[in-house]
């Protein structure tokens, strides 16, 4: 993690100008931008304005891991550069079969070439199961799975091995946060960690945040992480399946109820329906073929209102992130009436 100055978006390029000439500006590593603020890496804070520490790419280093990649496995390089991910210290890699025998050598570049990377994963496979866990390969470095990963300034303690993570949905949950108003009770069914709930509480200090999750081990991070950024009473996390617990406990609770599974997220649709509000917003992930587009998405969200007796009002439907070539990752927010 490294210190950054934190600024709304419109005031980014007149405070990199200053940050610059003033000589603070650290060189070495890239600013990021989630839907609100501008985070730049800084060598030291600025008086009056506000720094945070956040995860940031070293430009040198990856730079230095692509040259180094190119130099093990050629052209096949952009794919394995392409679709790396950094989670906290971890570097979890894809690598295709026929490049197994160079892992250890790949693996051991980017250590080299980064040092804020401490162990290097490969990637075993999909996710699997109800928890939505994936399996991994240890290449190099420090042999564990657990991290701190930083995003819009929440701090998560999470083990890849044990829980679902994924830093790709970092955009889409600043995105949801910036919708929730004052005042708001919100639901985050299939909570993991915490990520949507956590980030949701750190831009809305005036919401009630629920977070349901099944694997036991997912909500002991995430009752963990909600003590790490001083949560308490704010944010709750909820052991259990959705099915029980909110027909026990939340039914007609929430103003906003988040759907993030989202492989058979519609079998849950009936759930989510009973825990919004009259008027209260769904935000529903889905899957779909690509060919069959948004569409396909708002009809499993205007099925289930149908058959919940209730009626839906699409507000606006995205895709979140390609997931295969031929199927998209869909958010379908609509009103429950
Ligand atoms: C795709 S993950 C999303 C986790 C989290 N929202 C995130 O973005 O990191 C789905 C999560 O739902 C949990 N889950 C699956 N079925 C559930 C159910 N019936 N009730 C509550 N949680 C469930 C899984 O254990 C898993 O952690």
């Amino acid at each position: 993690m490294v210190k950054a100055i934190r600024v709304p978006r419109k005031k980014g390029e007149a405070m990199r100008r200053k940050l610059s000439s003033l000589g603070i500006l650290d060189a070495d590593y890239f600013p990021s931008h989630d839907e609100k603020y501008v985070y730049f890496p800084v060598v030291k804070g600025l008086r009056g304005y506000k720094s945070v520490e956040v995860q940031a790419r070293g430009r040198e280093a990856r730079k230095g891991f692509k040259e180094m990649l190119s130099g093990i496995v050629g052209k096949e390089a952009e794919g394995i550069f392409s679709s790396y991910d950094i989670v906290g210290d971890i570097a979890v890699l894809e690598i295709p079969d026929n490049l197994r025998a160079k892992e250890k050598e790949i693996a051991e570049a980017l250590l080299k070439a980064d040092q804020k990377i401490k162990v290097v994963l490969r990637k075993e496979g999909g996710m699997e199961g109800e928890y939505r866990v994936r399996r991994f390969s240890f290449l190099a470095g420090e042999n564990r799975t657990e991290t701190i990963y930083v995003e819009h300034g929440v701090r998560m303690r999470l083990d890849l091995a044990k829980v679902y993570f994924s830093p790709r949905l970092s955009h889409e949950r600043g995105r949801i946060a910036e919708n929730v108003k004052a005042g708001e009770t919100v639901l985050v069914m299939f909570a993991g960690v915490g990520p949507f709930a956590l980030v949701i509480a750190k831009k809305q200090k005036d919401a009630k945040v629920i977070g349901i999750e099944l694997n036991p081990e997912a909500v002991r991070y995430f009752e963990e992480n909600i003590e790490l950024n001083g949560m308490e009473g704010r944010v709750e996390a909820v052991l259990g399946d959705v099915r029980k617990v909110v027909p026990e406990r939340f039914a007609g609770f929430a103003d906003r109820v988040l759907m993030p599974l989202p492989k058979s997220a519609e079998d849950f649709l009936g759930v989510a329906l009973l825990a919004a509000k009259k008027g209260g917003t769904i935000h529903f992930y889905t899957f779909v073929n690509r060919k069959d587009g948004k569409g396909a998405a708002e009809r499993k969200a205007i099925e289930a209102g149908n058959k919940a007796g209730r009626k839906i009002e699409i507000i606006e439907s995205r895709e979140v992130r390609p997931f295969s070539p031929s199927t998209v990752q869909i958010v379908v927010d609509f009103r429950a009436i």
